[in-house]
């Protein structure tokens, strides 16, 4: 017994001694040391065919194989774990010195930055966000807003017909409909989006933006409307933004009223871009015509409100110093990513 037990430790030696992965260890430590079907655990079995004056001593000898071939086993392990986590750490190691791989980040488009700041500025006042529809009826793009057929408003908007009853919309004031006609008052609604007129130079492209803004309430007045647009060009333009109302025209409100901030440019000194004047026209606005609200079958005694539109890409031109509203839309890269 003695002698096997002496050639198993020297097996064990060698082949442990060529083992070199966790893998391959944990294999010769089934074949050795584990479970009934190991070598040193028959040599256990064997036991009990020792004489029976031999066996405390016979299996004094087979404890301490067992304990030393299970020390040599954990040592060896550990051995070998060291050596596969260096070859790890080897294989996973990054150059953080290596230069990167260049990625491309791409832009936010100049009107979609602008109409983000407004839309941020009418948010926190209270404004919802609404999108509606592009193709529009007549009815909301023009009769419901107190444009009939005949009225010559109709001419200044050279439309886009899809059929005799569909036109791509010219404004966003179609939404003031959708708003009257869906929510019930009071209520704030914005409403930005793309138009379309058959219209085409430097400062006017076939397909445009817009943002259409409405409030209906009780006892709405144009110093409402004063009121919110002296805090909108302030924080949009700068603390010193003022605001100017002149009397103007648009069939959907009475009074009408375009409004112009004093020039960001020069502060109102007069320069180029404000042409002189110190001023630069921003919207057009006024108190709902209660002829909408009647469209709507909303009580005009009850209700009043009111309504602006502003050219998103006429702002941002201004705002970027662009003077030719294609470089919004040809997609030249190295234009638009000055914007970023
Ligand atoms: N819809 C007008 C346009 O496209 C802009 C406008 C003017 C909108 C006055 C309004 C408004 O809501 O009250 O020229």
């Amino acid at each position: 017994m003695e002698e096997r037990i002496r050639e198993i430790k020297a097996r064990i030696e060698e082949e442990l001694g060529k083992a070199n992965t966790s893998r391959e260890l944990f294999e010769l430590k089934a074949k050795y040391v584990l479970g009934k079907a190991g070598i040193i655990p028959g040599l256990m079995k064997e036991l009990g065919k020792a004489a029976k004056e031999d066996r405390p001593k016979l299996g004094q000898i087979i404890n301490t194989l067992k304990e030393w071939a299970i020390e040599y086993f954990a040592r060896k392990e550990k051995e070998i774990g060291e050596i596969e986590k260096k070859i790890r750490y080897k294989k996973e190691t990054v150059d953080i010195t290596m230069p990167s791989k260049k990625r491309e980040r791409g832009s936010l488009h100049p009107v979609t930055l602008v109409k983000a700041e407004l839309a941020e500025v009418f948010a926190g006042m209270g404004f919802k966000i609404l999108e509606t529809r592009e193709i529009e009826d007549d009815f909301h793009n023009f009769t419901a807003l107190n444009t009939p057929l005949e009225h010559p408003a109709r001419d200044k908007q050279d439309t886009f017909y899809i059929n005799d009853d569909f036109m791509l919309r010219t404004h966003t004031s179609p939404g003031q409909i959708h708003s009257l006609t869906t929510i019930e008052p009071p209520f704030k609604v914005l409403i930005p989006g793309r138009v379309y007129r058959s219209d085409d130079d430097a400062t006017h492209s076939p397909m445009f933006h817009q943002m259409e803004g409405l409030v209906i309430d009780k006892d709405i007045t144009m110093c409402d409307l004063q009121g919110m647009l002296d805090e909108v060009v302030k924080k949009m333009f700068s603390k010193e933004a003022k605001t100017r109302f002149r009397p103007s025209f648009f069939p959907f409100t009475e009074p009408s009223v375009e409004v112009d901030v004093s020039c960001f440019e020069c502060g109102g000194k007069g320069c180029r871009l404000c042409k002189g004047t110190g001023w630069i026209e921003i919207l057009g606005g006024g108190i709902v015509n209660r002829r909408v609200l009647e469209n709507c079958k909303v009580d005009p005694d009850k209700y009043t409100g009111f309504a602006f539109g502003l050219g998103l890409d006429r702002i941002a031109m201004l705002k970027y110093g662009v003077n030719n509203i294609k470089v919004f839309y040809e997609n030249d890269l190295r234009a638009l990513r000055q914007f970023r």
